[in-house]
């Protein structure tokens, strides 16, 4: 196995070490690795190629067990200023094994192909990549007997299921918060991920936000952002080898080109990818591999080729749209400041990070971006966005306010979910996105 090659190398003599590591990593087996497997890996990995990853624990599960996550990238330890954060994360259902595999997977093949693919070395150039194998390992461990169905390892140790722990967008959600969920929130807010993927097993389809209800849905709820998601979802499924063709897992169910709202699907409250798009600026969609949820190792090798090429694809997304810095008048970044495009307001507006940076993904097309420094003058730009996710660049537009001269106070979110908040102010029709988002700017105007 893995883990025997490894510990097999003379690790204390580097040279030698080193080399030994190397075809460790380029050798890894189709197999099931548990969790010391897994961060033998990972640190090997690490070790063989030092200057391209960036090997952390974001937290730790309820049994203790560290979250890893492994940041792939030119520069991998930090964000820099125009190079898009993506991530992955599988295995969040403890007993969806074939994401956390494939993962490991998708990492071998990164770095052994990085100074030799150049499509490879140019992704890796231009954006930070982060690789988290599980996010709960406790469930991973406590499936004992593989199934294809259900079984106890869905749920972390405490019997919650993270992908319903999340603080909901639409309504307050009561689950208490476990520690595996909260590392993620703690990482989102942490880094400007821009594009996201969560991997589970189960069925075969490519689902995104929202997946609970927004004021109007009629069997479907629609993001602002829905063209774009249509076509992330479409992205991975076409470029699978049988998503796309949307037959499912049984007769009963199909997914026309292998994609589904989340919620025309089934609806479900604290989810993780609507968190992501509501509250981490983040677009992230929910990507099912496997009708089996846990299938036999022996099937990992065919699970990986079918989707090599769509989890790369898919990655280059992230250069979607537009991107750039808002400054003042001495040029100094300014946090905080809200950028949108016009006719697509968030239900938190978007705003740009401490280095006064934003990422908006949109298709090609012509578009207002609208920057707002609470109790200034907006700023309005018409950008043309062509197709440049080829260059591995989005388009760049910066923002400068000439009569700002100070750091902008923060623009905040309302932490309580925005329906609740908001009852009172339309007694019989909820309001609609847009109704919030313009009741939401006055009050910052307001309490600027
Ligand atoms: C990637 O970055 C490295 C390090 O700066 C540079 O030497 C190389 O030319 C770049 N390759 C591509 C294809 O951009
Ligand atoms: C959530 O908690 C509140 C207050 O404790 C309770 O009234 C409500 O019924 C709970 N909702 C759900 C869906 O459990
Ligand atoms: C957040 O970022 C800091 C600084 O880069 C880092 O030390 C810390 O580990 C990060 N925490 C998480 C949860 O990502
Ligand atoms: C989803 O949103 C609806 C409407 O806002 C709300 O009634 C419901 O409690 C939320 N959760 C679920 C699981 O539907
Ligand atoms: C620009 O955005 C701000 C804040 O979201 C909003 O108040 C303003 O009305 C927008 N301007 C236009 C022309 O859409
Ligand atoms: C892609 O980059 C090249 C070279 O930097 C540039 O000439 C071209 O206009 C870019 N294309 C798009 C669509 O942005
Ligand atoms: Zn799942």
């Amino acid at each position: 196995s893995m883990g025997e090659r490894l510990w097999g190398c003379p690790l204390s003599q580097n040279v030698v070490g080193i080399l030994c590591l190397i075809s460790v990593a380029a050798a890894l087996d189709f197999k099931y690795h548990h969790a010391e497997e897994l961060e033998a890996y990972l640190k090997s990995v690490h070790a063989a190629y030092p200057s391209l990853t960036h090997l952390h624990s974001i937290g730790r599960s309820v049994e203790g067990r560290n979250l890893w996550v492994l940041v792939l990238g030119r520069f991998p330890t930090h964000h820099k200023i125009g190079i898009p954060e993506f991530k992955y994360v599988a295995n969040m259902h403890g007993d969806e094994t074939v994401g956390r595999e494939i993962l490991l997977h998708l990492i071998d093949f990164l770095v052994t192909s990085y100074g030799r693919d150049p499509v490879i070395t140019r992704l890796l150039n231009n954006t930070r990549v982060h690789i988290m194998p599980t996010m709960n390992p406790d469930g991973f461990e406590a499936t004992k007997v593989p199934d294809c169905y259900y079984s106890r390892g869905r749920y972390n140790k405490n019997g919650e299921d993270l992908n319903r722990n999340f603080p909901d967008a639409f309504e307050s959600n009561n689950a208490s918060i476990q520690p595996e969920t909260r590392a993620v929130m703690n990482w989102i807010k942490n880094e400007t991920f821009v594009l996201s993927a969560n991997l589970h097993g189960g069925a075969l389809v490519a689902s995104y936000t929202f997946d609970n209800v927004t004021g109007s849905s009629k069997g479907y709820s629609r993001s602002p952002d829905d063209d774009v998601f249509i076509h992330l979802a479409k992205t991975y499924s076409f470029n699978h080898a049988s998503m796309y063709k949307g037959t499912g897992c049984d007769n009963r169910q199909t997914f026309p080109e292998g994609i589904t709202n989340g919620y025309s699907w089934y609806q479900l409250e604290g989810g993780m990818q609507d968190y992501n798009y509501v509250w981490g600026q983040c677009f992230e969609i929910t990507l099912e591999l496997s009708c089996c949820k846990y299938p036999p190792a022996d099937q990992l090798e065919k699970f990986w080729r079918d989707n090599k090429v769509a989890l790369i694809e898919y990655i280059k997304q992230v250069h979607l749209g537009v991107k750039g810095q808002v400054t003042d008048k001495n040029g100094d970044p300014i946090p905080n400041a809200i950028v949108e495009a016009k006719g697509r307001p968030h239900v938190c507006p978007y705003r740009t990070n401490q280095l006064g940076e934003y990422f908006l993904l949109l298709l090609p097309g012509t578009y207002v971006i609208n920057a707002t420094v609470p109790g200034f003058k907006s700023l309005l730009k018409t950008v043309e966005i062509p197709d440049t996710t080829g260059n591995f660049s989005a388009l760049k537009q910066d923002f400068s306010f000439p009569e700002v001269s100070v750091r902008s106070r923060a623009a905040s979110c309302p932490k309580i979910p925005l329906y609740q908040e908001l009852e009172w102010a339309s007694a019989a029709v909820k309001p609609t996105l847009h109704h919030i988002l313009v009741l939401m700017t006055v009050l910052l105007v307001i309490f600027q």
